[in-house]
């Protein structure tokens, strides 16, 4: 059975595309899901990819990847929660599976605000400032880490 990452995605990015796109660039969410899909099967992996702008429905995901064992890595663009969410930090330690952080945007180039992370000290990597691009290598190294 082929090993399945779970990409998560948090507030707002269902409106790429439409959202700053000076900052975020003109691609939709849609060719997230779809470059996430490319990379899944070039690097011999399945991929569930969703968004949510419901922190609750969020941390309920990565509960349900806790019990279910049904994923073997977990990528995220945890979006503006990157910045304010212990819980969200707190939640993604509990499956003991491999976290790969993404931003679309080099966040480090931006308000002093977004340079701090509660995601980054739980995650095997980051991925900041490539586009959704972003998104394809985090998936390769995903499957990387878990060995496929
Ligand atoms: C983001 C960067 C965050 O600071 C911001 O709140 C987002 C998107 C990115 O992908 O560049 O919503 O995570």
């Amino acid at each position: 059975m082929a090993s399945v990452i779970l990409v998560l995605n948090g507030p707002n990015l269902n409106m790429l595309g439409v959202r700053q796109p000076e900052v975020y660039g003109t691609s939709s969410y849609a060719d997230v899901v779809a470059e996430c899909e490319r990379a899944g099967t070039a690097a011999g992996v399945s991929v569930d990819v969703r968004q949510t702008n419901d922190e609750a429905e969020m941390i309920e995901w990565i509960h349900h990847a806790a019990r279910s064992k049904e994923f073997s890595a977990i990528v995220i663009n945890p979006a503006g929660w990157t910045h304010t969410s212990v819980a969200l930090a707190d939640a993604l330690v509990i499956p003991e599976l491999p976290v790969i952080e993404v931003h679309i945007s080099n966040v480090h180039a931006r308000e002093a605000f977004r340079q701090h992370s509660f995601v980054s000290p739980v995650a095997a990597a980051v991925i900041a400032g490539c586009g959704i691009a972003g998104y394809g290598y985090a998936v390769d190294r995903a499957a990387a880490l878990i060995g496929r």
